[in-house]
């Protein structure tokens, strides 16, 4: 019976149906051949013992001549010792003029049709315990001026055929059963040689980098080819799915963002011309709304594009000092808005990495926003590089007003911390300078300082 053996992974095993496919199938045909061979080998040896038989009586009829007082018989003793040549045989015969029994055994039973002339009719019947195969032959003989019918029967038992066939079946068997024995090595042979190439085709699609979307090229079996066409087929749909999502960023980032800033420039520009405080509450209120939205919209934007970069991962080599540099000073004008103190460490020389510069900039930008968003003023935020033997970290450090809780849990999406007041955000920054952490192969910690403050990190290990 073939089972579908299921897998813990819950697939089935093609090599083990194959395997037991192809026992079965050994089993079914080196079976049939045994019984084959054991049938034929019986019929052949049954043909040649009832051919000397057949001999044998027709030899016995030849001796047998019309005297003047009866019939003369001679026994060919020559011949019957060639009908137990096979083994201890018993012989018996009759002779039988017109039915009536002349010589040798009175009861030994006649043939179911009568015989014509030499010619020798074959039976099998069961003789005083025996299984007895039979041949009778008929002459006319002249007797006493009578044209008499003289049937002559001669039986033997067949110990000897027997015990052969039984030998060549025993043969059969084994031979069978070595043939079995070689089922299994071959079996799983064949099978290593069908899958071959599907485990190769597997590789060569495994080995592949995150960004590769080619079509793949490798010469497979003609029966291969469909699973070659659909891969492909995939990854083209994916290829065109990835370039639509960036168009679709971008978009988006575009169509979002200006808008946006259109209504905040003109709700401040009617802020500085009204009078009315009870307007001017509810321009604030609408700048504010405005100014949120914009955020929210853009830590999304920011998450998707980073989300996008992580699966195109488009690494090259980058100095992380000036990228850190940039940002620093990118966020120099909030950081003197706010009269915090910014200052660096590790940024003068060149320090190489590899990676994809956007998205450090993107995790960068979040860490100095936070640090300056959750620092009163004339607070102080050090921002520096520190790569030592095993690791590179990048660290903004800020004397803030610290975070609560588990550290860990910030990292969630949308998540905010119980210390953030009125301070504006979607809780979207730390998710997004933990993905990009992951996509280096770093991580991000989020500690507090002993001194008060709150330490955010980015730890890469040396590749
Ligand atoms: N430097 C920090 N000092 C104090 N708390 C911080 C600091 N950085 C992060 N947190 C806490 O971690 C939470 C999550 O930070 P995250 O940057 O993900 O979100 P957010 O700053 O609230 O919003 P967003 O960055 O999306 O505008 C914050 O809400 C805040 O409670
Ligand atoms: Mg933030």
């Amino acid at each position: 019976m073939i089972r579908t053996m299921m897998r813990p992974g819950g697939g089935v095993s093609l090599r083990r149906r194959l395997v037991w496919q192809f026992i079965l199938l050994s089993a079914v045909l080196v079976a049939g051949l045994a019984f084959t061979v054991g049938w034929v080998a019986d019929r052949a040896s049954r043909a040649s013992q009832d051919a000397v038989l057949g001999a044998a009586v027709t030899a016995v009829a030849d001796g047998i001549r019309s005297v003047d007082d009866g019939l003369e018989l001679e026994l060919p003793y020559g011949t019957f010792s060639m009908l137990g040549a096979m083994g201890e045989e018993r012989i018996f015969y009759a002779v039988r003029v017109d039915g009536d029994p002349a010589t040798g055994y009175d009861d030994l039973p006649m043939p179911p049709m009568p015989p014509e002339g030499l010619v020798p009719v074959f039976w099998s019947t069961d003789f005083r315990d025996a299984r007895l195969r039979l041949a009778s032959v008929s002459r006319s003989l002249l007797i006493e001026d009578r044209a008499r019918q003289v049937v002559v029967t001669l039986g033997q038992t067949r110990h000897g055929q027997a015990a052969i066939a039984r030998d060549t079946a025993r043969s059969a068997a084994w031979a069978a059963a070595a043939f079995m024995a070689l089922a299994l090595p071959v079996a799983l042979l064949a099978a290593g040689a069908v899958l071959g190439p599907i485990r190769r085709l597997a590789q060569v699609v495994a080995a592949r980098g995150p960004r590769d979307l080619r079509p793949v090229r490798h010469q497979t079996p003609r029966e291969l080819q469909p699973l070659l066409r659909s891969i492909n087929g995939l990854i083209a749909r994916l290829r065109a799915a990835l370039e639509m999502t960036e168009t679709f960023i971008f978009e988006a980032a575009h169509r979002i963002r200006t808008p946006l800033s259109l209504v905040r420039t003109e709700a401040e520009l009617a802020l500085s011309e009204t009078d009315d405080p009870a307007t001017a509450a509810r321009l604030r209120r609408i700048v504010r709304a405005v100014g949120e939205s914009s955020r929210s919209a853009n830590q999304i934007l920011d998450h998707a594009m980073v989300l996008y970069r992580s699966d195109q991962f488009a690494a090259g080599p980058l100095d992380i000092a000036a990228i850190v540099q940039e940002v620093v000073r990118a966020t120099a004008p909030i950081a003197e808005m706010r009269e915090i103190e910014v200052t660096t460490e590790g940024l003068a020389l060149p320090v190489q990495m590899h990676g994809d510069a956007r998205m450090f900039e993107i995790a960068l930008r979040n860490l100095m926003d936070n640090a300056l968003k959750y620092t009163p003023s004339e607070g102080h935020v050090h921002v520096a590089i520190r790569p030592s033997r095993t690791e590179l970290r990048i660290e903004v450090l800020d004397d803030g007003r610290g975070i609560e809780g588990d550290p860990a849990a910030l990292v969630a999406r949308f998540r905010r911390g119980g210390n953030v007041g009125d301070t504006g955000g979607s809780g979207l920054g730390l998710t997004i300078v933990s993905e990009v952490a992951a996509a280096h192969g770093g991580r991000l910690i989020v500690a507090p300082r002993e001194t008060g403050g709150t330490c955010a990190a980015l730890s890469f290990p040396w590749a």
